[in-house]
């Protein structure tokens, strides 16, 4: 587990992360960014599914539906790749200060499913955006429905602003700092889903984290 020095490979328990983009556009910001994820998470020796959000795209839903024709074959899909990682990872355009309606409308649908696929899973959640806010305010309303159905959703986030100067032609970042940003989220983000499946004792350390013993010599200061 955690970050070794750069360029030495780095040892792990077997985790294996699903990674999408949640945009069907050809020439697409976030799927850019989900490319770099997949090479970084196995940089850092984890395992990857990548997908296609075209894999997982649903007709709008009906409730109806369900009982009509059952489950969308995109939900089925969903879930079966979730149901196969410990972790998924999806880089979200932003659309109108929200996530992308397919998006939504493939989370509604899979929400369906028993057993309910996003409970307790491990999430992490970037964006690519034109805009100097890089999408993060999507990723906000995103986290609510994934948080809302169980998963685990990841406290950083990542959103690239500038995105369509953001990459160079090799798919990297070359802003060292935002590369570098980036890196150590997904470095973080996978230690966390290896020791929350491999070590319990360390994931229970972490929850035990968040609920800080009262500390009066520094509760005015911060
Ligand atoms: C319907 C729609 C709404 C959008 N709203 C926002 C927005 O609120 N904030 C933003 O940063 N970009 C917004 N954009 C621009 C997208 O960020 C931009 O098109 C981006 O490249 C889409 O992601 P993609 O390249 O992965 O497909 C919007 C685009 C569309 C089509």
């Amino acid at each position: 587990m955690s970050s070794p020095e750069r360029g030495s490979p780095t040892v792990r328990e077997p985790v294996r992360f699903l990674v999408f983009s949640a945009s069907l556009r050809a020439e697409s910001l976030n799927t850019r960014l989900a490319r770099l994820a997949v090479r970084l998470i196995e940089d850092h020796g984890g395992a990857v599914d990548g997908a296609a959000m075209a894999e997982f795209d649903c007709p709008s839903y009906n409730q109806d539906a369900p009982t009509l024709g059952g489950i969308a074959p995109g939900a089925l899909e969903l879930r079966r790749r979730l149901e196969a990682s410990d972790a998924f990872v999806i880089a979200s355009p932003e659309y109108n200060s929200s996530m992308p309606g397919l998006l939504k409308n493939a989370i509604d649908w899979t929400s369906r499913i028993r057993p309910q696929p996003f409970n307790g899973r491990h999430a992490l959640l970037l964006s690519a955006s034109p805009a100097m806010v890089g999408g993060n305010r999507g990723l906000w309303a995103l986290r609510m429905p994934l948080e809302h159905l169980g998963a685990r959703v990841y406290p950083d986030m990542f959103s690239l602003a500038l995105a369509h100067q953001a990459f160079a032609p090799d798919g990297r970042i070359p802003n060292g700092e935002l590369g570098a940003r980036l890196e150590q989220t997904i470095v973080d983000f996978m230690d966390l889903v290896e020791a929350a499946k491999h070590y319990p004792c360390a994931k229970k350390a972490w929850i035990e984290f968040l609920g800080e013993h009262p500390n009066p010599a520094i509760d005015r200061v911060e």
